[in-house]
């Protein structure tokens, strides 16, 4: 610690300005008037120059540190701008009266964020062939060698033209639908999807229906965004449109999946749709159309989506490359209709202006060069034998208690107990067989919770899901005789 005189005539004695150039605040290879900026500003901080008690002149700080005089300006200058002290024409540099509060130091937080699943049986994870994955770096690479100025510049609120006009490629082979690429819009995902387009076709308070059970992700969304979900049950063709008419007529959306249904799996039959379209209509409210996992279809081919139905006039409709690719791609889409790109887009704007154009180029190239088909078909496949394997043992290790029905489309599937038992069996069950998965309970938002499970067998080695299943399972029956 260097004492520097400050020559103050202010007080009645001469002071001394105590000055620490070796402390652990100040950074050893900064730039001399940082250092001499930060020993100065702590010194003050710390209290060992009060307010109002004067700094050395420019001249003599120089002279002790042996710095330059200009460095010792350039601090000064700092500590002025900075609020730490003040200059008076004519008498010196002076400690101000009141100093800016030190930035605390960054506490441990006790915050933690929700364990995410990844063991087997978890859902919202996928499996990526290595092929397709070769490919993909590829691309990624090749595109950021040529990284132009297309990166540069804020960009179009709904995306690069290049990959819209790749994803309308996609959903009229892949889905029948027919889009213009203007209709098109990037999101990071269904959930923001949602947020975009309800912020834009609602106010706050309208009803939305949503089915139930559900998929909770939506529902939070739709929450969020101030609106209030309208639980609608669902029979085996799909939303129970009569009883969303008795509840909520007046509803200004529905958000649905039609062709497969989460968590139940059921497609939703073509009366179902017509009488959902003419709701819509006569209500003069919009469809949201979730068709999160079409691409993964085992058997038959699936319907044609209901925005093909509806020829994009009422129905929005949302696509994910996170079941298709993986989840950490973040990137979604929307196809919007006619009448809705301007308001959508405008919401878009204003939420967070336009998606990222780092990946949009290695996302077209997989697309346009069959890359991402391919992907498809094989790892259909595999998720085709993951299921049957995951059902196989449901049904045999519970010794036929699980009910498991196989779906024909997806990542997911559904084992569910008599209807008698209690959704609190299921959770028991669950939590002895300490595996991942969700509780068919926890995807009920009204009606009463259902006894089971929702299981993922996508992206799980073989042998470690049939082994959770097997416990669960057990766990299953162990827990049904207990009751
Ligand atoms: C019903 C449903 N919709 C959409 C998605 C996709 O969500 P996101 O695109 O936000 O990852 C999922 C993913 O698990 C889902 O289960």
């Amino acid at each position: 610690m260097q004492k520097i005189p400050t020559n103050s005539t202010a007080g009645q004695r001469t002071s001394d300005l105590p000055l620490d150039l070796s402390e652990a605040h100040v950074t050893p290879g900064a730039s001399a008037q940082d250092r001499l900026y930060q020993a100065l500003r702590e010194t003050i901080a710390k209290g060992l120059a009060k307010p109002g008690e004067a700094l050395p002149p420019s001249r003599t700080l120089a002279r002790q540190t042996g710095f330059r005089r200009n460095a010792v300006i350039n601090a000064y200058e700092r500590l002025i701008a900075d609020g730490f002290v003040i200059a008076r024409v004519g008498s010196g540099t002076f400690v101000a009266p009141r100093i800016p509060q030190p930035a605390a130091a960054a506490r441990k937080t006790k915050f933690a964020v929700e364990r995410l699943q990844t063991g087997a049986l978890a859902l919202g994870c996928t499996h990526i062939d290595s092929r397709a994955l070769r490919r993909f770096r590829s691309f990624v690479g090749r595109r950021m060698r040529a990284f132009g100025a297309e990166h540069l510049h804020y960009g179009d609120p709904r995306g690069s033209g290049e990959l819209r006009a790749a994803i309308a490629d996609h959903l009229l082979t892949a889905r029948g639908l027919r889009c213009d690429p203007e209709q098109i819009m990037l999101t990071t995902g269904t959930q923001h999807g949602l947020r975009i387009v309800l912020s834009a076709i609602l106010r706050a308070g309208d009803r939305v229906w949503c089915e139930d059970p559900g998929y909770p992700a939506a529902h939070n969304a739709i929450t969020h965004c101030g609106a209030r979900p309208v639980s609608v049950p669902v029979d085996k063709s799909g939303i129970v449109v009569t009883r969303g008419r008795a509840t909520a007529p007046d509803a200004r959306a529905a958000y649905v999946m039609p062709s497969h249904q989460f968590p139940l799996g059921m497609q939703m039959s073509m009366p179902r749709r017509l009488e959902l379209l003419d709701w819509a209509k006569d209500a003069n409210a919009w469809i949201v159309e979730d068709d999160y996992d079409s691409e993964f279809r085992y058997d038959g081919a699936p319907l044609l989506s209901l925005a093909g139905i509806d020829h994009l006039r009422r129905v929005i409709y949302m696509g994910t490359f996170a079941k298709t690719l993986f989840p950490g791609l973040r990137i979604g889409y929307c196809a919007l209709p006619e009448a809705l790109i301007a308001p959508v887009t405008k919401a878009r704007t204003a939420i967070d202006r336009f998606p990222s154009t780092l990946m949009e180029g290695a996302i077209a190239d997989m697309l346009n060069s069959g890359a991402f088909s391919a992907n498809v078909r094989k790892v259909r496949g595999i998720y085709r034998e993951a299921r049957d394997a995951l059902a196989r043992t449901l049904s045999e290790a519970s010794e036929g208690r699980l009910q498991v029905p196989v779906p024909s489309q997806g990542l997911h599937l559904v084992a569910r107990f008599g209807p008698a038992v209690d959704a609190a069996v299921a959770a028991r069950a669950k939590a002895r067989a300490g595996v991942d998965g969700w509780l068919l309970a926890d995807t009920c938002f009204r009606i009463r919770p259902m006894a089971g499970y929702v299981l993922g067998f996508a992206g799980h080695p073989l042998d470690q899901m049939v082994d959770a299943a097997d416990k669960l399972a057990k766990a299953s029956l162990a827990a049904l005789r207990k009751r």
